[in-house]
């Protein structure tokens, strides 16, 4: 077979799960990527991991693994689970396998037999997949890349980027994964509460990776959004070069609709390489002098000395408010180039949903610096990349519906 087949073993006895992890390791198609201890466990490591196939125990507490199994044939029906149980559990096994699991083995079973029914299993599933989905083994996205940049720190990149990411993310449906290439001090983690248990750093480690060593980096933030987290210690920042993130890209586009890009305002490789294969790069500013004469020296690299197209690249005003800082038409001249989105400023919602580590966008959908995210969204992620079906699907949820009625008027 090609690929080693990339397995979670979910069992509350660990001698049982040491067993499993030593007969696989003794076959070269099988990789254990991962173990649970129960079904919860087994599901947020289903999420992180997204394993080829899943061997999973019927009894174990507090939740058990029929109730896993429901949650990942639903969420991930591309991981394949095959049940362990003990004779005398047949009414348990018709349920899991009504609950989505597509083989079992019954305790205790040799080596061969767990080869064999794993083999049967994922290639039967595989084959179904071709039949229901014809070229589902392709990639499943071709994500278009989206780079958040400024020529001046603290101007609200990180802030924007992961707004953005939750708004096409939960009000699209549209697959996202937000990369922080904030190398030294990234905090998409902290805006999105969580503790990156892997980073960056444990993908430019490996001599060989690709699309699925990046998604087991990935940590899934809500169903649509997943994160990929920046070196956890600055000097681990100088582990990743610009051919690294080029590579990261290339492997990131199968796995989402939208890849969305945090940044620190520098031109060294690792951003230029980002800079360089992104499709659109939302250049942010604020409305003050310094800012100007930044975003101009910004721009003259971009289209002078990089020579990208000038539909690369889009200018956001952040903290947009009437009556400080210069005028907006002042900036737009200045730059020769206009406005595509201003962000009003709402220092309260911003500083809430920083600590909180809830976006904006999600506690406060309807605020107008929600809004103003929305237009962005609207203007870097919509056009040809969203289907009809998608904004459709979309008018029914509040506030698109309102853009898309607003956008046929
Ligand atoms: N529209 C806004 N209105 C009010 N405050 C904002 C707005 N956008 C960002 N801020 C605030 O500005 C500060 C800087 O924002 P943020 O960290 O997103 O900027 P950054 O460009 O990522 O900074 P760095 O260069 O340090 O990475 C934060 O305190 C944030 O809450
Ligand atoms: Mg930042």
């Amino acid at each position: 077979m090609g690929r080693r087949l990339r397995v979670l073993i979910a069992d509350d006895s660990a001698p049982t799960r040491e067993s499993l992890i030593r007969l696989l390791s003794f076959h070269q198609d099988f990789e254990v990527v991962g173990e649970a201890a129960d079904g919860e466990e087994a599901v947020d490591q289903a999420r992180l991991l997204q394993p080829d196939v899943i061997l999973m125990d019927i009894n174990m507490k507090p939740v058990d693994g029929i109730t896993a199994t429901e949650v990942i044939s639903t969420e991930m029906p591309r991981s394949v689970i095959v049940m362990m149980s003990v004779q005398g559990e047949q009414e348990y096994l018709r349920q899991a396998m009504a609950a989505g699991a597509r083989d079992y083995l019954t305790k205790p079973f040799g080596a061969d037999e767990l080869v064999n029914t794993l083999h049967n299993a994922y290639e039967r599933e595989s084959r179904r997949w071709l039949q229901v989905v014809p070229g589902s083994l392709l990639p499943e996205h071709q994500g278009k890349v989206i780079t958040v940049f400024s020529a001046k720190g603290g101007v609200g990149k990180t802030t924007i980027a992961t707004n953005l990411a939750a708004l096409i993310s939960h009000e699209l449906e549209k697959a996202v994964i937000i990369v922080d290439l904030d190398l030294q001090f990234g905090d998409v983690p902290v805006l999105l509460d969580f503790e990156p248990r892997r980073t960056i750093i444990d993908l430019v480690e490996r001599t060989e990776w690709g699309s699925e060593e990046v998604r087991g980096c990935l940590h899934q933030y809500s169903q649509h959004l997943k994160v990929l987290a920046a070196p956890v210690r600055p000097e681990e920042a100088e582990l990743v070069g610009g051919s690294h993130v080029k590579q990261l890209i290339e492997s990131l586009r199968p796995l989402a609709d939208f890849i969305i890009i945090d940044t620190a305002q520098n031109f060294q490789e690792p951003i230029l390489a980002a800079l360089d294969e992104s499709d659109e790069i939302a250049i942010i500013a604020t409305l003050d002098i310094p800012t100007v004469k930044n975003v101009r020296l910004c721009l003259d690299v971009m289209q002078g000395v990089l020579e990208y197209p000038v539909d690369k690249t889009k200018l956001v005003v952040n903290r947009d408010a009437e009556d400080i800082g210069i005028k907006a038409d002042f900036l737009e001249e200045k730059l020769g180039i206009s406005i595509c989105a201003k962000i009003p400023s709402d220092g309260r919602l911003a500083v809430q949903a920083a600590n909180t580590g809830v976006p904006f966008v999600l506690s406060n959908p309807k605020a107008p610096i929600s809004q103003g995210i929305r237009d962005l969204a609207l203007e870097i992620a919509g056009g040809e990349d969203l289907t009809a079906a998608s904004w459709t699907g979309a008018a029914n949820q509040g506030f698109f519906g309102k853009i898309l009625h607003r956008l046929r008027a």
